[in-house]
């Protein structure tokens, strides 16, 4: 099953956040063939993102770890419902990006968008 299959109802409420951000933490040992978002820094890059978007004070957006994304050789990476929008993440200024240019812009952070095709 190949298609993409609608699972939204009828009278499912509104997103509780706006803006819901899963940041990859998963860690595989050294030498795993897949790598790992964690080994390529996002725990701390999770930590920056959250504590930043606590500063701006951006309302009803929420930073979350997550475990693997199935994106491990696209990463560091975080996805953010229900735009359903990804963002390869490699420091800090590029944390700034999707905060400035997504969530308190409205926009999008375009040079940091991982490919929405399933692959
Ligand atoms: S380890 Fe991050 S997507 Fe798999």
């Amino acid at each position: 099953m190949d298609e993409m299959v609608s699972l939204a109802a009828q009278d499912d409420p509104e997103p509780y956040f706006d803006a819901h951000i899963f940041v990859c933490c998963n860690r595989r040992p050294d030498g795993h063939k897949r790598g790992s978002c964690a080994a390529k820094g996002s725990e701390a890059l999770r930590d920056y993102m959250k504590a930043r978007v606590k500063e701006a004070g951006i309302p009803h957006a929420r930073v979350n770890m997550a475990g693997c994304l199935d994106r491990c050789e696209e990463g560091p990476c975080l996805v953010i419902y229900p735009a359903g929008v990804w963002y390869r993440i490699e420091t800090r200024a590029d944390v700034d990006a999707v905060i400035e240019q997504h969530l308190a812009g409205g926009g999008r952070a375009e040079a940091l968008r991982l490919p929405p095709e399933r692959s």
